[in-house]
C-alpha cells in the first residue's frame, strides 16, 4: 500500500505538471500574439498621427491593418485552444480527484494499518485498520507518538529505528516488535516504515505500515515446537542406536547383515573374530554361502529362498560354515528378512552351536547303540522264552503226562477182580491235571506256541479270547491278514506290542470292551487296539516309568515302524503301524 501512496502522489505530480505545462504554452503564445498585436496596433496609432500629420502611406496602412487582422486572429484561435485546454484541464482534475479517492479509500480499508508520522513518528495520519489494531479511533491518533503503542521493553529498539531514518537512510525498514493495545491486549507486530517528502508541506515524513502477526507468530512457534520435538526424537533415536550398537558390538552372538544378494553389509566384528576367526573387513562383501560346506549350501539356499518370501518373519535355522582355518562350526541362527526401503535384506543372530550339535550325534548314535542292544536282547530272550516253553512242555509235560498215565491204570487187587483206581488216586489226578493246566498256561504266557505254529493272527486270536476268558473283558477281533507272514522277530514284536496295549487295558483302563483292527494299508500293516476305559492323559503317555509303552515304541521302532497313542474321555487307542516289506 505504501507503494500505491507513492505513486498517487507521483502521478498526480505528474498530471499537474502536463497540465500546468501545457497551459503556459498556450498562455506564452498568447501573451506573444498580444505582444504582436500590441505591436501591429503601435505601429496602427503611430500611422494614424502620421496620416494626421498628412505624411501617410496608404500602402502602409494597408499593411498594418493586415497585419492587426492576422495577430487578432491569431489571438482568436489561441484563446480558442486556452479554452480547450481549461476544458481538458477540468477533465484531468475530475479524473484525479477520482483516482484519489479510490486510493483514499484503499488506504482507509486496507487489511494492513497504514500511518503518516513525522520524523518523529507523530501521527500525522492513519487508517482505520491503525486504528483498530491500536484500539482507538483515527481521530484520537491525531499528534500522538507512535512510540506509545509500542510496548515498553522494545521501545529502544523502536527509538533506533526513527534515528536512523531521521539520519537521513531513506531506505524502508522493517521492525518486529510488541504493541500494546488500547484498553489492554498486547500482539506481536512488523512495523514497515519509508521515509518520503510529504507533498504539501515538503518537510521529511515516515510512512507505515503496521501489521498484527500473532497468527503467523503462533504458526512459527508451533513450528518450532515440532523442530524441537523432532530433534528431541533424533537425538533419543540417536541414543538408542549407540546403545544397540553397543549391545550388537559386545554380543557374543554374532550379529549379521546380508544384502539382497546374500552378501555382508554387516557383522559384529568381536563375536565373529571369536567365532569365525573372520574379521568384518575380511566379511564384508562376501556372499554367506561360500562360508557353507558343499554338502549344506542346497539346504540353505532353499531356507534363504523361503525367508526372502515372508518378510518379517523370524524363523530359526542350523547350518554349518567353515571358518578362517577351515574348522566346521555349526550357527544356530535365528534369521529375518527386513525391507530396507526397497531391498530384501536378512538380518540374522547366530550362536556357535558346534558343541550341542556334537552331543546330540553322540546322543543318537548311543541311542541307536541301545536301540540295537535293546532289539538284540528282546529277541534273545523271545528265544530264551521259546527254549524255556519247549524245556517245560516237552520234559516237565511228558514226565507229569507219565505220571498220570501210571496213576491212572486199575490198580490189581489180590481180592478183587474188578480192576478200579484207588480214591486216593483219583485226588491225584486232579491235581496233576491242574499242574498239566498250570503249566501250559506258563508255556503259552512265555511264548504262545500259536504264534510259531499257526501265525500272527491265530496268536492274536487266542490272546483275544485268553484276555476275555481271563480277565472277563469282552474282546472283539477283526483282522485282514497278511499277503505273506511276517517274518518270525516282526511277528513276535507285533503280538508283543499287542500284548501289552491289551494288558495295559486290563491294568488300567477300566476297560469293558476292547476291540483288536488290523488292515493293510499300502506297505504297511496297521493294527489297533482300542479300549472304552477311562483314557490315558498326556502325562503318562511321556511318563518316565512308562517302560510299557517305550517298549512298544522301541519294538516298532526297529522294524522301521511307529507307535502312536491317543487318548481322550472315550478310552485309548494305541495304533501300531510297521512296514510289511
Ligand atoms: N489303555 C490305557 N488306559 C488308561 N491308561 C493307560 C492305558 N495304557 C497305559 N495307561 C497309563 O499309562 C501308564 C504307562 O503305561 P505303561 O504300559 O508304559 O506302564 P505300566 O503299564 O504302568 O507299567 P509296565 O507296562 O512297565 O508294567 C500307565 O501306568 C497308565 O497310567
Ligand atoms: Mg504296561
Amino acid at each position: 500500500m505504501q507503494g500505491h501512496v507513492q505513486s498517487v502522489h507521483r502521478h498526480r505530480r505528474q498530471s499537474r505538471r502536463h497540465a500546468a505545462d501545457g497551459t503556459n504554452a498556450v498562455r506564452n503564445r498568447i501573451a506573444s500574439l498580444k505582444h504582436d498585436a500590441d505591436l501591429a496596433l503601435q505601429r496602427f496609432a503611430d500611422l494614424r498621427e502620421r496620416s494626421a500629420d498628412g505624411d501617410a502611406n496608404p500602402r502602409l496602412l494597408d499593411e498594418v491593418l493586415e497585419e492587426l487582422s492576422v495577430a487578432l486572429h491569431e489571438l482568436q484561435a489561441g484563446s480558442d485552444e486556452l479554452r480547450e485546454q481549461n476544458e481538458r484541464l477540468l477533465v484531468a482534475e475530475n479524473r484525479l480527484s477520482e483516482e484519489r479517492r479510490r486510493y483514499q479509500e484503499l488506504f482507509e480499508f486496507g487489511p494492513d494499518g497504514y500511518l503518516v508520522t513525522t520524523a518523529t513518528a507523530v501521527i500525522r495520519e492513519a487508517n482505520r485498520m491503525a486504528a483498530a489494531l491500536l484500539g482507538v479511533t483515527t481521530a484520537t491518533l491525531f499528534s500522538k507518538p507512535l512510540s506509545v503503542f509500542v510496548h515498553i521493553d522494545r521501545r529502544p529498539a523502536f527509538r533506533t529505528l526513527i534515528n536512523s531514518m531521521a539520519a537521513g537512510e531513506m531506505t524502508t525498514q522493517t521492525l518486529e516488535t510488541s504493541i500494546v493495545r488500547r484498553g489492554g491486549g498486547e500482539f506481536p507486530a512488523v512495523l514497515r516504515v519509508t521515509a518520503a517528502r510529504s507533498p504539501r508541506t515538503a518537510n521529511v515524513e515516515l510512512r507505515w505500515t503496521l501489521r498484527d502477526v500473532s497468527t503467523e507468530r503462533a504458526a512459527q512457534l508451533d513450528l518450532l515446537a515440532q523442530i524441537e520435538e523432532r530433534k528431541r526424537a533424533e537425538d533419543s533415536l540417536r541414543g538408542s542406536e549407540l546403545r544397540y550398537r553397543h549391545l550388537v558390538e559386545h554380543a557374543t552372538d554374532i550379529v549379521y547383515e546380508l544384502d539382497g544378494s546374500g552378501r555382508f553389509i554387516f557383522c559384529n566384528e568381536r563375536a565373529t573374530q571369536r567365532i569365525l576367526g573372520y574379521t568384518e573387513r575380511e566379511l564384508l562383501g562376501r556372499r554367506l554361502l561360500d562360508l557353507v560346506p558343499r554338502g549344506h549350501q542346497k539346504a540353505v539356499r532353499a531356507f534363504a529362498k523361503r525367508q526372502l518370501q515372508h518378510p518379517g518373519q523370524e524363523n530359526y535355522f542350523e547350518f554349518p560354515v567353515l571358518s578362517k582355518d577351515q574348522r566346521t562350526v555349526w550357527l544356530g541362527q535365528h534369521v529375518s528378512p527386513v525391507l530396507h526401503g526397497k531391498e530384501l535384506r536378512i538380518q540374522a543372530i547366530c550362536r556357535d552351536i558346534s558343541a550341542q550339535v556334537d552331543r546330540v550325534a553322540q546322543l543318537t548314535q548311543t541311542g541307536e547303540q541301545w536301540r540295537d542292544l535293546s532289539a538284540h536282547l528282546q529277541s534273545q530272550i523271545e528265544a530264551e522264552r521259546a527254549r524255556i516253553a519247549q524245556d517245560i512242555h516237552d520234559e516237565l509235560g511228558a514226565a507229569l503226562t507219565a505220571i498220570r498215565m501210571e496213576l491212572a491204570l486199575p490198580s490189581i487187587s489180590a481180592d478183587s477182580e474188578i480192576a478200579q483206581p484207588g480214591r486216593r488216586n483219583a485226588a491225584v489226578i486232579r491235581r496233576i491235571d491242574a499242574a498239566i493246566e498250570a503249566m501250559r498256561r506258563i508255556c503259552s504266557d512265555l511264548r504262545p506256541s500259536l504264534l510259531d505254529n499257526m501265525g500272527l493272527c491265530a496268536a492274536i486270536e487266542w490272546l483275544a479270547q485268553d484276555v476275555q476268558e481271563r480277565a472277563g473283558i469282552r474282546c472283539q477281533v477283526v483282522l485282514q491278514g497278511f499277503n505273506k507272514e511276517p517274518e518270525p522277530n516282526k511277528g513276535t514284536a507285533i503280538f508283543r506290542i499287542v500284548q501289552e496295549a491289551m494288558t495295559n487295558a486290563i491294568r488300567h483302563a477300566k476297560a469293558s470292551k476292547v476291540r483288536i483292527s488290523q488292515r493293510i494299508n499300502g506297505e504297511a500293516a496297521v493294527i489297533s487296539i482300542a479300549d472304552d476305559g477311562r483314557g490315558i492323559k498326556t502325562e503318562e503317555l511321556s511318563g518316565r516309568k512308562s517302560f510299557g509303552i517305550v517298549g512298544m515304541q522301541e519294538r516298532a521302532q526297529s522294524f522301521g515302524g511307529k507307535v502312536t497313542i491317543s487318548g481322550g474321555r472315550r478310552g485309548t487307542r494305541v495304533t501300531v503301524r510297521i512296514p510289511t516289506s
